[in-house]
């Protein structure tokens, strides 16, 4: 029998601390997933694999304000709480975790987490202080949270590169898990940012998923020189009136640095495009 589960949701720092601490002293092992909310199948499939992994699922709700740029979509990151509450409590969240802004970082904060390897490629060179600012709040939420297990997505892949580099750098005790992308039905990789998109632009954006397919039968039909996949990845990408390629790069699946040739198994083809004003990023491993 299923043990029962009704989310319960913490809105302090101390009562996540209170309540982590029960858990712990119970002998229970817990897995935590982050979000920034807006749940879709993507998240929920992060939760079923936490639910798999360890006694309670920690699921924590907050809109990270230092990963955003100040000209990004931090102001219209999409929200919906009575839906999000709804989703963890169908798919057996034990805790949901919201902490409230001033406590997560108040007038005078100044402590920050940066990585400076894997973080300085792809998306980094776009968004400058973007895994700065991911990393320092999951650390946060990893100190108060102390999971044994922490799930995310491969669609954000460097995310959980460099992720897992600050983890083994700073000595985290936390073994993190990553798990494959959820995708629509036509492939789009869903992401919560899909929302803004209109029926044109969500006509365009299903070419992403072309090229990345495209990339792997080159690669599969023994195609090992990077620029070759490169080239045709972004000729699919522009010949659609709405994209706009920020990025096209094989890199090593590890350290998110660009490699001349792909190795099967180690490489991974990552792109990011502008789709009008809406940003999409989505990868493949070759
Ligand atoms: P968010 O974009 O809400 O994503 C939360 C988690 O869901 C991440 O680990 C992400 O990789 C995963 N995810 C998103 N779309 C997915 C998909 N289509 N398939 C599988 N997993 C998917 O990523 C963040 O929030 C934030 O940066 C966060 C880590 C919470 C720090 O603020």
């Amino acid at each position: 029998m299923e043990k029962e589960r009704k989310t319960e949701v913490i809105r302090s720092t101390a009562e996540m601390r209170e309540v982590v601490a029960r858990l712990r002293s119970a002998g229970e092992t817990i897995c935590f997933v982050p979000t920034m909310g807006y749940l879709h199948r993507g998240h929920l499939s992060l939760i079923e694999a936490a639910r798999k992994r360890a006694d309670r699922v920690v699921v924590s709700l907050f809109v990270n304000p230092i990963q955003f740029g100040p000209n990004e979509d931090y102001d219209r990151y999409p929200q919906d709480f009575d839906q999000d509450l709804a989703a963890c409590r169908e798919s057996g969240v034990d805790y949901l975790f919201c902490p409230p802004g001033e406590e997560m970082y108040p007038p005078k904060y100044s402590t920050y987490v940066d990585e400076e390897r894997y973080s300085r490629h792809l998306c980094g060179i776009s968004r400058p202080n973007h895994f700065r600012g991911v990393l320092t709040v999951v650390a946060k939420l990893f100190n108060i949270v102390c999971p044994d297990f922490a799930v995310f997505g491969q669609k954000d892949a460097q995310q959980a590169a460099v992720i897992r580099k600050m983890v083994a750098d700073l000595h985290f005790g936390v073994e993190i898990m990553v798990e494959p992308t959820v995708r629509e039905e036509d492939g789009l990789a869903m992401s919560s940012r899909n929302i803004h998109l209109t029926a044109g632009q969500r006509e365009d954006a299903k070419m992403i998923f072309q090229a990345l397919t495209r990339a792997r039968e080159m690669v599969e039909s023994g195609v090992t020189n990077t620029d070759r996949v490169e080239a045709e990845v972004t000729n699919m990408l522009t010949s659609r009136r709405r994209l706009r390629v920020i990025y096209v790069e094989v890199v090593d699946s590890e350290t998110m640095e660009r490699r001349r040739e792909i190795v099967s198994g180690k490489s991974l083809l990552a792109v990011a495009v502008w789709v009008d004003e809406v940003r999409l990023i989505d990868n493949t491993p070759l």
